[in-house]
């Protein structure tokens, strides 16, 4: 599907188009795609797209994954990319690469990669305007550990977050924020849906204050164990715009479940 093609995009039906993207982070080898995948695409063949539904494997599985999906509304994406475009960078995948795998969307920011890799905001921005560059939809991660929570700092966290990994480049460009709680991630937790509303609306007020105007229409996607039981819950809360799906996104069924979950009642129910 050609950019822009039949893709809802944000500012179009910003009220009820979800967007739901799927991070398999570290997991995924090809015989996955005939299993899972396939599994998805057989079950969302006949829905109408009124979902934005992304996948972000594996670098290694970018190519198949862009091909197997090519006649879906699928957007496939990458994980991380380097700020620069090419060079003598052992082992890094660069934004224009990704593009050129077939990636259309690109993670930037997660926590794995600000605990493990020690990207600070600064890091996030400029890698923010590689993807833009190369035509990526980038989307930002930001979201509090569990003491900075405890100490009653995560809004200002998440805050301070916004303010140092947007890049002035966003204004008008096709972008989310992915709001993930460090301590939500992977362990079954997640805040109360007023924890969520709350940080999402401080979220919003941070993004505009960065980018002004800029940073009204941006959806602000909700990460760290959302699952088929308590995604229709969380797509419902006041700014959640779509999902940032771990786990869950492994299995088709359940992807599918969350996906279902974002639709309007009366395309999910049929
Ligand atoms: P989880 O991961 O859904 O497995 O908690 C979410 C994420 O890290 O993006």
């Amino acid at each position: 599907m050609a950019a822009g093609e039949t893709a809802p995009r944000q500012g179009r039906m910003k009220q009820s188009v979800k967007m739901i993207v799927g991070n398999w982070k570290m997991n995924g080898l090809g015989a996955d795609l005939a299993t899972t995948v396939a599994d998805l695409l057989h079950d969302l063949h006949l829905e109408p797209q009124q979902c934005r539904v992304g996948i972000c494997p594996p670098a290694t599985l970018i190519d198949r994954l862009a091909r197997d999906v090519r006649t879906s509304h699928i957007e496939v994406g990458g994980q991380d990319c380097r700020v620069e475009a090419k060079g003598a960078f052992t082992g890094g995948v660069s934004a224009e690469m990704l593009v050129d795998a077939g990636a259309r969307l690109v993670i930037l920011g997660h926590s794995e990669r600000r605990q493990e890799f020690g990207e600070s905001d600064a890091l996030v921005s400029d890698k923010v305007g590689a993807a833009l560059r190369a035509g990526l939809t980038p989307i930002i991660c930001v979201g509090e550990t569990l003491a900075q929570r405890e100490a009653g700092e995560a809004a200002s966290v998440v805050r301070g977050q916004v303010l140092g990994s947007l890049n002035d480049d966003l204004a008008g460009k096709d972008w989310a924020l992915a709001y993930e709680p460090v301590w939500a991630i992977g362990t079954g937790l997640t805040p109360t849906l007023e924890q969520i509303s709350e940080i999402h609306a401080a979220a919003r007020a941070a993004m505009i204050e960065r980018l002004g105007d800029g940073g009204g229409a941006a959806p602000i996607l909700y990460g760290g164990s959302v699952n088929p039981g308590n995604a229709r819950d969380i797509l419902a809360v006041d700014e959640v715009g779509g999902a940032l799906v771990g786990g869950a996104s492994l299995k088709a069924a359940d992807f599918l479940a969350i996906i279902r979950a974002a639709q309007p009642a009366s395309v999910a129910a049929g």
